[in-house]
């Protein structure tokens, strides 16, 4: 059975469940969209599908997105349920990193499954059944864009990520669909805890953003909505780093400007 269609956009979001993605899918529901929440763990999906209940409509699949038959039941999902998608936002992620030298190839291995290729195979997807207007976000990372410590393999899929955007872009924009990549920085959610539990980190980032605050998960989800809205609807291929300045200037602190350097 082929869903309603229906003027009320649908939205497929990846990493549904918690974090930035339970953000966006909040955020989308507010904006009028009926949403496709993906994740593994169905009780927080239902949770969240629940909470929604009196603002959109919520279909919920509790799948690993790097199962092979995950993004054909996704896209399946939307199409019986609403008869149409919108928007796919490619937000789930491995939340690994290592050094190079200490990343062995069952761990690049999984980061690539989950944070490069689930993002094309579900993009490859939707655009099966997308049509002019329809637009795909994938969440990077400023460690796509600079050399992070410790990033190994989650800068590589990171700045993969990129290449991939502006492929769909030069591919698909003429046909009126449009992909972009937000790059978010060091955000407070689940995956971070251990960084934002750590004062020195807490600091040390403080230190180098050239802003005044924190990024949360409202603001990625803040800029997700504008890109995919009429607004938004010039932007194409384009990566958004949403740091607060943090990969773009070399901004120190005035504090950590005129502190003493620890010798080694
Ligand atoms: N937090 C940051 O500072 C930050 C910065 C830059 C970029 N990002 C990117 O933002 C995205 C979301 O990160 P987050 O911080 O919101 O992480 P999070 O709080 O750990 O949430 C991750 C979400 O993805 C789902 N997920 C993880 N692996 C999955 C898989 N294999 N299949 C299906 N769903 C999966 C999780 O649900 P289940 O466990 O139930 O599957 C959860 O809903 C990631 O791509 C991450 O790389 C985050």
């Amino acid at each position: 059975m082929v869903g309603q269609a229906s003027d009320k956009p649908v939205a497929l979001v990846t990493g549904a469940s918690a974090g930035i993605g339970d953000a966006i899918v909040r955020r989308l529901a507010r904006g009028g969209y009926r949403i496709v929440a993906v994740a593994r763990g169905q009780d927080r999906l239902a949770q969240l599908a629940h909470e929604l209940g009196s603002v959109t409509a919520v279909e919920i699949l509790a799948t690993d997105v790097a199962a092979d038959d995950a993004p054909q039941r996704a896209v399946g999902l939307a199409m019986k349920a609403f008869g149409r998608l919108d928007c796919l936002v490619n937000n789930a992620g491995s939340g690994r990193w290592a050094p190079p030298r200490e990343t062995d190839d069952a761990m690049m291995n999984e980061v690539i499954d989950i944070s490069l290729k689930a993002p094309f195979r579900f993009s490859r997807e939707a655009l099966g059944v997308m049509k002019p207007g329809s637009s795909i976000i994938t969440i990077g990372s400023v460690y796509g864009l600079v050399g992070g410590l410790n990033g190994g393999i989650y800068c590589a899929v990171k700045a993969g990520l990129i290449g991939m955007t502006q492929a769909l872009a030069v591919q698909y924009g003429a046909g009126g669909i449009r992909a972009n990549l937000v790059a978010p920085g060091v955000i407070k959610t689940d995956m971070t805890r251990d960084y934002w539990d750590s004062e020195g980190f807490r600091r040390t980032n403080h230190e180098m953003t050239p802003f005044n605050r924190e990024g949360t998960v409202a603001d990625v989800a803040n800029t997700v909505y504008f890109l995919v809205s009429e607004e938004g609807s010039y932007i194409n291929g384009q990566t958004i780093a949403l740091d607060g300045g943090w990969s773009t200037t070399k901004f120190l602190s005035l504090e950590a400007l005129t502190c003493k350097r620890v010798p080694a």
